[in-house]
């Protein structure tokens, strides 16, 4: 749906700050509402929203008379997706030294633009987990003000890396043209970091508990910061209120990652059955971004990805998707993670059906990517599942997801915080 300013006359955007006054109601008629948490479907629903929340849920569910009013003709209604881990300001054909060229206005430009890609594929809430000079956070806010459309932010700021790691300090460049102060190194410095992005505005913490695929000069398998430093940052975070997440590709970088209590491992490509035990024990969230693979393989090179980095790609890629497999089969906590950034925005929802390809039913995808993100986000009473008193973030497919996953690949309509960004029902 459209809506034009009437303060800028012929200017139509599809997206605004909002519109209605305090109290006006949308009534979505004519739902196959999907309770993510059971995976029930109920028909011919109505849904009542007000100021950005979900008010009422049912067939006889009315609105006033002034209410705004949307057909969705029986398509399947379902909470806006999230995804736990993007980079909203890469771009996926800039990989390699190409990235050596992007200044930090330029990534927060880009992240404009793939914040409205992200959004309109359904993704109604993201964790941005590192972005050059915090452009997520100024991303976030330019959002929240309704200046730009995108999905809720959560922004990990700068990742934490020890000197030359994954994570913000590898580089392709020579000794003489090194870049200070990106490194931490030693518990106390760690700390330091962690208070740096709480001081720019970052919601959690991300740091890098290994080295990286697409990093010049990191092995995947050589642990990052040692257990003592790992536990410091996590302790400083949690001194904080915020939650840690954990790029870790390694079976030794994920086992102290785990053993310092952080709150999820993103990646986890190498994890044992040891640690996914102690995963599920402790409750941490696994973010495996079992899709990315297929990407950096065929359309990598011609993106830039470094010949280092596709050779660690072909050790990892297929790895990664049966330890994803052995940790479904263990009940661990999954989380829906895809690295967006690395490969194209607005093109996340392709992880499902690998996700069910490799073991978990559609329903537990779609869990992961609702409910269960929701947990890990820490806002379970504000998304995840439609519920009256949750935000009014919602989506909309012709087709069940509960059947074929992939139609969630083709989101028809998103509504976030009760504003419609994107309506093709019917088209
Ligand atoms: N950002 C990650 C890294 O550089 C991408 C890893 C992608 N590969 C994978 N199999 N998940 O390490």
């Amino acid at each position: 749906m459209k809506r034009t300013l009437g303060a800028v006359a012929a200017l139509t955007v599809t997206f605004q700050a909002p519109a209605f006054a305090d109290g006006h109601q949308t009534l979505l008629q004519n739902a196959s509402v999907i309770d993510v948490e059971t995976g029930s479907i109920a028909e011919d629903q109505n849904v009542l929203i007000e100021d950005g929340m979900i008010t009422a849920i049912g067939s006889r569910v009315r609105a006033n008379g002034s209410a705004t009013r949307i057909d969705l003709d029986g398509a399947y209604l379902l909470p806006g997706l999230t995804d736990s881990h993007v980079h909203l300001t890469s771009r996926a054909d800039k990989h390699g030294l190409r990235r050596l060229l992007i200044s930090t206005p330029r990534a927060a430009i880009s992240g404009v633009a793939n914040a409205k890609i992200t959004l309109e594929a359904g993704f109604t809430t993201v964790r941005n987990l590192g972005a050059p000079g915090y452009a997520d956070i100024d991303l976030r806010k330019a959002i929240d003000e309704g200046e730009v459309p995108g999905p809720r932010i959560l922004g990990a700021g700068q990742g934490i890396s020890i000197t030359g790691g994954h994570c913000g300090d590898a580089t392709s460049l020579p000794y003489e043209d090194k870049v200070e102060g990106r490194a931490a190194d030693g518990p106390w410095a760690a700390r330091q970091k962690v208070r740096e992005n709480k001081k720019y505005g970052a919601d959690l913490i991300k740091f890098c508990a290994t080295g990286g695929v697409l990093s010049p000069n990191t092995t995947i398998n050589a642990q990052q910061f040692s257990l003592e430093e790992m536990k410091a940052i996590t302790d400083e975070a949690q001194a904080l209120d915020l939650k840690v997440a954990v790029h870790a590709h390694g079976p030794r970088g994920i086992q102290s990652a785990l053993d310092a209590g952080v709150d999820s491992i993103e990646h986890a490509s190498m994890i044992t059955d040891a640690s996914i035990a102690q995963a599920v024990s402790q409750g941490t969230y696994l973010s495996m971004d079992v899709y990315v693979s297929d990407y950096i393989l065929s359309e990598g090179e011609a993106a830039g990805v470094l010949a280092e980095s596709l050779a660690k790609e072909r050790q990892v890629g297929r790895f990664q998707r049966e330890r994803f497999k052995a940790a479904v089969e263990a009940g661990a906590n999954i989380a829906f993670g895809t690295d967006a950034g690395v490969y194209p925005h607005g093109t996340n929802a392709r992880q499902f059906a690998k996700m069910v390809e490799w073991g978990m039913t559609p329903l537990q995808a779609i869990q992961a990517s609702t409910i269960g993100n929701a947990d890990l986000f820490g806002m379970s009473d504000e998304i995840g599942s439609i519920t009256v008193g949750k935000y009014a973030d919602l989506i909309a497919v012709p087709e069940n997801p509960l059947s074929d996953v992939s139609v969630l690949e083709h989101v028809d309509f998103v509504m976030k915080n009760g504003d419609v960004y994107k309506n093709e029902l019917g088209d």
